[in-house]
């Protein structure tokens, strides 16, 4: 192929020449010229059918997105299932397990994460039913120790009361009502206030004081105190409870009734005192079986030194009567007490009869004071003079300066209290339990009865004595006589 182009030339408006330019065109331009007007005319009769390609293609192409959303929906569907069956299966079992059936498992087998979790799951209830069993186990355990403690402090006779911080009772059982006579009713959940107020014992209430000032440890006391008027020995036990950090939780009292156990101490006393005058009877009678019996052959003898003989022989027979005599005054004024005869009386009356009788001693003032206020008492004025004396002997052997005589009327328990408070040597720690002993003296001429005298007489009245140390030095007895009740 050639291209050829002419273009007149113009000059002032008239042509005067043709510019013609030629070219030859290469063939591989006309080879592609070729392709291109096939292509066009192929185009042109496709663009004809066009729309129904179209539709062929898109149908097939929905047809595929159809058959891809049912395969994704299988797909997922299975997937889904397979995790939705496991965790349903986890929340019923999370259900039964939660109203309390332990024993319940998952019963599904999987390698994969759900059966991982399935596993843990029955793991961690094997745990949980392990621990509940243990739990149960120590929650019975502790049930029965906490029953047989309250059947045991329920069964011994010793009384038991726990307080808290606060000072409420918390625990108190049956020993500790009846000995104290309180209705367990009115006293749980009440103060130990309360307690202390209704039984009325300074004792018990400086104890308590005692311990709560204190602290920590133990106090530990026999009390005797008046309960519903009747008089009793108790032993008191009262220690501070702490927990195992030492935490201070409460207060702990424990007491025993020792009322019979000193009574019988008193029987065993007295039979102590029974042996040893039947053998202090037998001492002198040897002496004079010899005497009489040395003076029978003598005189069967006709022996010249009779007379002598007859001054020796009846000289101890008269001087181991006499001692015997005197044994046995001793004796009755202890052994065989004479009933007591209870008559009104003022104990003024009888405080100044027995300062009169230490009038005229030089070295020893006495120094009597009464409370103005005081009832008549029911007593046996000459057996209470007789206790007093012995008491005041006993002040005046202990080197005394001064002696004070004192006596108190309490009406809240309705009782006479009398001092015979001293300052001389007082009395040793060891002493202080054997004093009221038959026959316990620290003197080389006591017998020692005098004191077990006093407790004697004043037991029968229904009355009460202890010795407690003086302040600075000496010795305070201290006689409670009960006015109403007798
Ligand atoms: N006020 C006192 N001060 C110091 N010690 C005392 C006092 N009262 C009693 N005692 C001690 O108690 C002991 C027993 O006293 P108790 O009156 O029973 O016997 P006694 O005085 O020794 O003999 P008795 O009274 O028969 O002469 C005494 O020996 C003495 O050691
Ligand atoms: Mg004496």
């Amino acid at each position: 192929y050639i291209i050829r182009a002419a273009s007149p030339v113009k000059e002032g408006g008239r042509i005067t020449g043709v510019v013609v330019v030629e070219t030859v065109i290469p063939q591989d331009i006309i080879v592609k010229m070729e392709s291109i007007q096939k292509a066009f005319n192929e185009y042109i009769q496709i663009k004809v059918q066009q729309n129904p390609i179209r539709f062929v293609y898109f149908l097939m192409l929905t047809i595929a997105a159809l058959l891809i959303i049912f395969l994704a929906l299988w797909v997922s569907l299975r997937i889904a299932k397979g995790i939705t069956v496991p965790i349903q299966s986890l929340a019923e079992a999370t259900e039964t397990v939660a109203h309390g059936n332990m024993d319940f498992r998952i019963n599904l087998k999987r390698d994969d994460e759900i059966g991982l979790l399935i596993n843990s799951f029955n793991r961690m209830l094997d745990d949980l039913q392990e621990g509940k069993q243990s739990l149960e186990k120590a929650y019975k355990e502790s049930d029965r120790r906490r029953l047989s403690m309250e059947s045991i402090l329920e069964s011994i006779n010793t009384g038991v009361i726990f307080f808290d911080r606060s000072g409420r009772i918390i625990t108190m059982n049956n020993a500790a009502c009846s000995l104290l006579n309180v209705e367990r009713s009115d006293m749980e959940g009440s103060s130990y206030r309360e307690l202390l107020g209704g039984l009325n014992s300074d004792e018990l209430g400086s104890m308590v004081k005692h311990l709560s000032e204190k602290g920590f440890g133990a106090v530990e006391k026999e009390i005797h105190m008046y309960i519903n008027g009747r008089p009793m020995d108790l032993r008191v036990y009262m220690t501070i409870i702490k927990d195992a950090a030492k935490k201070f939780i409460g207060t702990l009292a424990v007491f025993d009734n020792l009322t019979e156990i000193i009574m019988a101490q008193r029987a065993l006393a007295w039979q102590e005192v029974a042996k040893r005058i039947a053998h202090e009877i037998k001492n002198p009678l040897t002496p004079i079986r010899l005497s009489a019996e040395r003076l029978l052959k003598k005189w069967n003898d006709n022996a010249p030194d009779f007379e002598d003989v007859m001054v020796r022989s009846t000289k101890t027979i008269v001087h181991e009567v006499n001692s015997l005599r005197s044994l046995v005054d001793e004796f009755s004024r202890f052994g065989k007490m004479p009933r007591i005869n209870l008559e009104p009386t003022d104990i003024k009356s009888i405080i100044e009869e027995v300062v009169e009788l230490y009038s005229n001693l030089k070295d020893v003032e006495i120094l009597p004071s009464y409370d103005p206020d005081m009832p008549e008492i029911e007593i046996d004025k000459k057996q209470i003079k007789m206790a007093l004396i012995n008491l005041m002997d006993n002040a005046i052997q202990a080197k005394s300066w001064k002696i004070w005589l004192n006596v108190f009327y309490n009406p809240a328990m309705d009782l006479i209290r009398i001092e015979v408070i001293d300052d001389g040597t007082g009395i040793k720690e060891e002493d202080r339990d054997k004093l009221f002993f038959p026959y316990f003296s620290t003197r080389k001429e006591g017998t020692g009865l005098g004191l077990a005298i006093v407790n004697s007489i004043i037991s029968r009245h229904r009355g009460y004595i202890r010795v407690q140390d003086n302040k600075p030095k000496g010795t305070q007895f201290i006689i409670e006589l009960p006015v109403g009740q007798k």
